[in-house]
């Protein structure tokens, strides 16, 4: 049935609903990326893909990219000394200087302050977006937006968030060159003086929102599943050996890894792949509404419901998966070790609205985890039990956890 909405469907349910939070965060007009609806969402998602692709996923660039964020990751991890600690702020910064190098054109250093207080807005508001308090907004806006409480934090992490972004528009603003445009704020500075009366969204106030849409839905997305691969593979050590062995026999030690190493690696795929499907970072999927009355299932839907396409019920779907609570790699592989696609493997969703940096996460984690597993071995301290049950809010959080990484 999900597939049928989203899918087969998909016109009837392409927008998302009324959110009153979200109203509030962008400003009154809800556009962006992931709330916009109608002409605006249409031109700005193809005019972001369109972009995508030419700052990266058509050129080697952003492979590069990755692989030298790669080493700035390893680096960090030798600098724990083989000690124990948590992986996730190191993750957290890897990931988001991707998006800061398409956003911004550049990265930053782990350590420079002003990137990890937008860091730790970004988490904060991720967290929150997905809480009750977000809930408890949406359904009594009145009420709640005169209470003091924690719902009070979205409001402020996302206006610091701009701020930062802003700061960047204006820092573009004065060396722009037409004939040479850096990032995604140069070209939609450019398309911004092509477009000025054109009501598609291209405006200062809606570049905030964009970018801040790419890093909302880039990052923590992104860093969550690299965390849950970290766990699944300390769970379970004769996969992960057979990850290594797999990367030492096709890559060896000390070679980049390379997108082109990626069809001679089908075990390491079939994992990566696992663990997104045991990982499902996004539950509940954006949610959509009705555009008109219709049926769904046998179902009427009256126009203007909200339906929440539930990714869960996919991804463990027991008609389609063979082990559907297990971890097993076997779920995309044949008889002869050779990678198959799988129909229920849908993490990124489907359809026209399903999710619009899919290219760019496979590649940043098929690079992350190859290199990763490349130098170090991972485990945990002696008679702690990795919890895989998660904390789900918008996106499903691993619980807190330490790591060894012992370098091989
Ligand atoms: C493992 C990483 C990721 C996962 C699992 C994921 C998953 C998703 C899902 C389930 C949706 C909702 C789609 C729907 O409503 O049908 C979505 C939307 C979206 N994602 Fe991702 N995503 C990931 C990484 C990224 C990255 C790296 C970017 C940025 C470049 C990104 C940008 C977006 C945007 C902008 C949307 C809204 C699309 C729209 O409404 O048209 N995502 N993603």
């Amino acid at each position: 049935m999900v597939k049928e909405a989203i899918v087969t469907q998909a016109d009837n349910f392409v927008d998302r609903p009324y959110s009153p939070m979200v109203t509030r965060i962008y400003s009154g007009n809800s556009a962006g990326l992931f709330f916009s609806n109608g002409n605006i969402w249409r031109r700005q998602r193809r005019f972001a893909m369109t972009m995508l692709r030419t700052f990266g996923l058509a050129k080697s660039s952003l492979e590069q990219s990755i692989c030298e964020e790669s080493h700035h990751l390893q680096e960090a991890m030798e600098k724990e000394k083989g000690e124990p600690f948590d992986p996730v702020p190191l993750l957290n910064n890897a990931v988001a200087n991707i998006i800061c190098q398409i956003v911004f054109g550049r990265r930053f250093d782990y350590s420079d302050q002003n990137f990890q207080s937008m860091l730790e807005n970004l988490t904060a508001m991720a967290y929150l977006e997905g809480s009750i308090w977000a809930l408890l907004y949406d359904a009594f806006p009145a009420l709640m937006k005169h209470l003091p409480g924690p719902h009070n934090g979205i409001f402020s992490n996302a206006g610091s968030l701009e701020a930062s972004i802003r700061r960047e528009i204006e820092r573009h603003k004065l060396d722009l060159d037409p004939s040479n445009p850096r990032d995604y704020i140069d070209t939609f500075l450019m398309e911004a003086k092509k477009n000025r009366n054109s009501q598609l969204g291209f405006d200062d106030g809606n570049l905030v929102l964009c970018c801040l849409d790419l890093f909302l839905a880039g990052s923590e997305t992104t860093s969550k599943t690299l965390q849950w691969g970290l766990i699944y593979l300390i769970k379970n050590p004769h996969i992960q050996d057979k990850v290594q062995t797999e990367i030492e026999r096709v890559i060896g030690q000390t070679r980049q890894p390379t997108m082109a190493d990626k069809p001679n690696l089908p075990y390491t795929d079939a994992v990566i792949h696992e663990i997104q499907r045991m990982g499902n970072i996004v539950p509940l999927n954006g949610l959509r509404m009705a555009s008109k009355d219709m049926m769904l299932g046998g179902y009427v839907i009256p126009k203007g419901t909200t339906v929440m396409p539930n990714l869960t019920s996919v991804l463990f779907d027991k008609n389609e998966w063979e082990t559907p609570d297990t971890f097993n790699p076997d779920h995309f592989l044949d008889a002869e070790g050779k990678f198959v696609r799988r129909d229920a493997f849908l993490p990124f969703s489907a359809g026209k609205r399903a999710c619009l940096g899919e290219g760019l996460a496979r590649m940043e984690l098929f690079l992350f985890y190859v290199s990763l597993f490349q130098k170090f071995h991972f485990s945990t301290l002696d008679g702690v039990e990795l919890r895989t049950e998660g904390i789900t809010g918008a996106t499903r959080t691993p619980y807190p956890f330490k790591i060894y990484a012992k370098a091989r």
